[in-house]
């Protein structure tokens, strides 16, 4: 969460500091800042809101300044007001700092400053550390050193960038547990939270670890450890094109990445596919094939909708490699005594390779000498590089805060590990071609349902102003169930919820009435004359259902109130094809409410704070 973008070279910095923020919008949005240098003074704009508020404060500019930091800020401590926006000053105004994560001892910090007699004027967390910057300033005259000796007295996690009038030719950037990247350009250097940012100027990269200080000159940089050792970081080539975070021509990312997902799902299994085998190959995992052939257990761990992606993961595996799979929420996996044996085997999942619970249960795993791989989309992310193997899903950069195309792609990503996995044991080779020529159907079945969405607006005008949703799928499609309702309530803020059909008569069923819309993902499969009954349930009380049916159903119109029909697949795939209705409704209902679908309100894209 938060952005961090930093700019020193030949050029003016304000424009590439605001574009790069607009770029970084999604990471959070509530408020923002720039810092920048002229003739060797600091000058700091700051406001609540949106990149286009900051924007407004910013004067026309005469004067020229090379030298600059800005950021966008998701609210942790003190809310989203322009005195807590970044970027926070020391009490001389010579020093600025824009901070990511989260300094969990910043009140014992604080007592002290303030003891010091250093005077607050945010509720944030961040001014503490440039408050101990500038109390080490005025021992070591060094801004490298001053920041170095912050940083040991910090507890927490930090991205942080740094400029100061005092030494005006230089950046100073860190980080522990909030990603940063140093962007080379020729006599320029950018830092940022994340590539988006600095993709127009430069795809020459290096990924800070954790631990890394950087001084960052217009020519040169010099990476060291907390511990004042000297450190070698290789410069990495991104593959990323600027199109690829560009609208496009959609009006939301949202919508844009929706029907992306025919060519982005093919993206995710170029290559890998080895239909005349019937099998397939994942070239990050090609040295532990074996140990997951071998292993008891598979632990998939993720948050929000790459956990519901999991959950589908468990039924597959389950039934085609034939282990035994367990599925975590990476924030109570951390925190509570998870027993791993020797031949279990850790999955995180994660769109953004930087959830911050899910990086945490990583680094538990490892602790607990668990082989961990990862599944992530960003490449270079911070799960990815902490993890032993992987495989990148990639489905391209993910804008919209609302995750699907990521989730279709880490479906697919399962559906191979499946067969590569389930190839090796008792999956048998017409079975495993099977699914695989079926992987290759699904871009053409999915572009299919996307010809629908005429239809599934028609249906989002009617339920728009509805107050409360249910959503129901069984098996391999009670997760999607899951996901759809997490879909509508983060975009629309309409409480929905998900459960697996059956559950209904538990307790659900009190709450249908004729006010009540309930999503049925309803296809022929396995578990469908149970589905049928449970509608029929429904309807008995007044329901509205809207139903996810299969293309030759001919029958379900007579029960049900509107029906969006998909293609005929495999079950074990049908989820990629059943969640994009949803996704569909979800984006039509927010944008009736008059909605910003791609930045709703409390939620940011990648989730770096506990
Ligand atoms: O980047 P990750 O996949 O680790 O993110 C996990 C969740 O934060 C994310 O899926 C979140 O739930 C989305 N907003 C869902 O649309």
């Amino acid at each position: 969460m938060c952005g961090i973008i930093g700019y020193i070279g030949n050029r003016k910095v304000i424009p590439i500091l605001l574009s790069g923020l607009k770029r970084l919008e999604y990471r959070g949005y509530d408020s923002a800042g720039v810092g920048y240098l002229v003739n060797k003074k600091l000058n700091v704009f700051k406001a609540a809101g949106k990149i286009s508020e900051l924007e407004n404060t910013i004067p026309d500019f005469e004067e020229e300044t090379f030298i600059g930091i800005g950021h966008t800020r998701w609210s942790t401590h003190g809310a989203p007001t322009t005195l807590n926006a970044h970027p926070h000053l020391n009490g001389s105004g010579n020093i600025a700092l824009i901070h990511n994560g989260i300094i969990e001892n910043y009140l014992t910090l604080k007592v002290k400053l303030k003891d010091l007699g250093y005077q607050f004027k945010s509720e944030t967390d961040t001014e503490v550390i440039v408050h101990l910057i500038s109390f080490f300033y005025e021992k070591e005259k060094s801004l490298l050193k001053a920041v170095r000796l912050a940083l040991h007295e910090i507890e927490g996690t930090y991205g942080i960038c740094v400029v100061s009038s005092l030494e005006s030719n230089k950046i100073v950037a860190a980080r522990k547990g909030s990603p940063l990247i140093i962007g080379v350009g020729e006599n320029e250097h950018f830092v940022a939270s994340d590539a988006p940012a600095i993709m127009e100027h430069t795809n020459n990269v290096i990924f800070l670890e954790d631990g890394d200080i950087v001084e960052v000159f217009n020519d040169h940089f010099n990476i060291t450890s907390l511990a004042n050792q000297t450190i070698t970081r290789e410069i990495e080539k991104l593959d990323l094109d600027i199109s690829s975070i560009e609208k496009g021509g959609f009006p939301h990312f949202m919508l844009k990445e929706i029907f992306e997902q025919p060519e982005s799902i093919q993206n995710s299994m170029r290559g890998r596919v080895l239909l005349s085998a019937g099998n397939v190959k994942l070239g990050g995992l090609e040295n532990f094939i074996d140990d997951l052939v071998g292993a008891k257990r598979l632990i998939l761990t993720a948050c929000g909708t790459s956990w519901h992606a999991a959950l589908v993961g468990e039924y597959m595996l389950e039934q085609y490699a034939e282990i035994p799979v367990e599925v975590e929420y990476a924030s109570e996996f951390r925190y509570r005594n998870p027993i791993l044996g020797k031949s279990d085997i850790v999955i995180a999942i994660s769109q953004s390779g930087e959830t911050a619970d899910t990086l945490a249960a990583v680094k538990e795993a490892k602790r607990r000498n668990a082989s961990v791989l990862g599944v992530c989309n960003v490449v270079g992310s911070s799960i990815a590089r902490e993890s032993q193997a992987g495989v990148y899903i990639h489905a391209g950069p993910e804008i919209g805060v609302a995750s699907t195309k990521a989730f279709t792609s880490q479906l697919a990503v399962l559906s191979l590990l499946t067969v590569l996995i389930g190839r090796r044991k008792n999956l048998a080779f017409s079975y495993g071609e099977k699914i695989c020529q079926e992987l290759l159907n699904l871009p053409k079945k999915i572009s299919q349902i996307l010809y629908q969405k005429d239809q599934v607006e028609a249906i989002a005008e009617k339920f728009y102003e509805a107050r409360n949703f249910l959503y129901l799928g069984r098996g391999y499609n009670f997760p999607v169930a899951l996901e759809g309702a997490l879909k509508l309530k983060e975009i629309s803020y309409i409480h929905a919820e998900g459960y697996p059909a059956a559950e209904m008569k538990h307790g659900p069923i009190a709450l249908v009435d004729e006010n009540m819309p309930i999503v049925f993902i309803a296809i022929k499969d396995s578990t469908y004359d149970k589905i049928l009954s449970n509608i029929e349930e429904v309807k008995a009380r007044k329901g509205k259902v809207i139903a996810i049916a299969s293309e030759d159903d001919k029958t379900i119109e007579s029960i049900v109130d509107h029906v969006i029909k998909v293609p005929n697949t495999l079950e074990m795939l049908s989820p990629i094809l059943t969640i994009i209705p949803l996704q569909l409704l979800a984006y039509y209902i927010a944008i009736k409410k008059g909605l910003n679908v791609d930045q709703p309100r409390n939620l940011a894209k990648s989730v770096t704070v506990e």
